[in-house]
C-alpha cells in the first residue's frame, strides 16, 4: 500500500465487462452474472475510494445495450435501483457522491428515481464521485456537446474563434471532470466500444483478464501500481 500512496490517478474509468460469460462459465444465467457485477461495484468503489481516486467512472449500460433481449435490458435497468436501495447509506457513509453521464431522460422512469434521489442525496458529499455511465455512448455525447456548441455561437454567446479543448470539454456529459488518467477493460477484450472517446485521448489503458465479477479490489490495486511505473509524454519528450 505504501507505493500506491504516490501518485494516485484522480480518475479511473472501467468498461466491467464479462458478466454474461461469468455466469455461462458457471452455468448459471447471465443475469446472475450481472447480480454479481453489481455487487463487485460496491467493493471497486470503496476500494477507489480508500485508494484516494477522486473520479470513478463506470460504464453501466450503453446507447448499443437496448438491443439485447427485452428481459436482459429490464434486468439491468432495475440493477441501479437495486444497488442504490442495498448501498446508498454505506456510500453516504463514505461521503461518496453520486452523480450519472448519458441520455438520462432515455432511461425507464423507475430508474430515473431511484438515481435522481441517490444524486440528490449526495449532492453536498465532497469524497470520491462514482459516475454511472447510464444510457451513456461516447458518439451521442460528442454529438450532444456538438449541438450545444451551435445553439451557443448561434445565440452570439460564443465566438467560433473561443471554441477550443477546454471549450467544447466543457459541453462534454463529464463538464469538470478531469480526463481519465487509467481506462480498465476487464474479461480479455481489447476494445473501447464507444466508452469516454474523447477524454481518453491520453489515458493509460488495461486490460484485466478476469470477467468483472471476479475483478478484485487486489486487481484493482495491480494495475494503479502498475500506472505508477508508467512514464505518461502526452506526445512530448522525456525529460532529461
Ligand atoms: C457487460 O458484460 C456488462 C454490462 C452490459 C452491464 C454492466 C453492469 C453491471 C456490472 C452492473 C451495474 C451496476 C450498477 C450499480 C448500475 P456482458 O454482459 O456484455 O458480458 P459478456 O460479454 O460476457 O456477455
Amino acid at each position: 500500500m505504501d507505493t500506491l500512496m504516490r501518485n494516485i490517478p484522480q480518475h479511473v474509468a472501467i468498461i466491467m465487462d464479462g458478466n454474461g460469460r461469468y455466469a455461462k462459465r458457471l452455468g448459471m444465467p447471465r443475469i446472475k452474472g450481472h447480480q454479481e457485477g453489481m455487487e463487485n461495484v460496491r467493493r471497486i468503489a470503496l476500494t477507489a475510494n480508500e485508494c484516494g481516486v477522486k473520479y470513478l467512472t463506470l460504464f453501466a449500460f450503453s446507447t448499443e445495450n437496448w438491443t439485447r433481449p427485452s428481459k436482459e435490458v429490464s434486468f439491468l435497468m432495475k440493477l441501479p435501483g437495486n444497488f442504490l436501495g442495498k448501498f446508498l447509506p454505506e456510500l453516504k457513509d463514505k461521503n461518496i457522491k453520486i452523480r450519472t453521464i448519458g441520455n438520462f431522460d432515455g432511461l425507464p422512469k423507475h430508474t430515473q428515481k431511484s438515481v435522481s434521489k441517490a444524486v440528490l442525496e449526495t449532492a453536498e458529499n465532497s469524497g470520491m464521485e462514482l459516475i454511472f455511465a447510464l444510457n451513456y455512448g461516447s458518439r451521442d455525447e460528442i454529438i450532444h456537446a456538438v449541438k450545444s456548441v451551435v445553439e451557443s455561437v448561434q445565440n452570439g454567446d460564443t465566438a467560433i474563434e473561443d471554441i477550443n479543448n477546454e471549450f467544447f470539454s466543457q459541453h462534454l456529459f463529464t463538464k469538470d471532470v478531469p480526463d481519465p488518467e487509467i481506462l480498465i477493460r476487464t474479461s480479455g477484450e481489447y476494445r473501447i466500444s464507444n466508452f469516454l472517446l474523447w477524454q481518453i485521448s491520453y489515458s493509460e489503458l488495461f486490460f484485466a483478464n478476469e470477467s468483472w465479477p471476479e475483478f478484485t479490489p487486489e486487481n484493482f490495486e495491480d494495475i494503479l501500481s502498475q500506472y505508477q511505473k508508467r512514464e505518461r509524454r502526452f506526445g512530448g519528450l522525456k525529460e532529461e
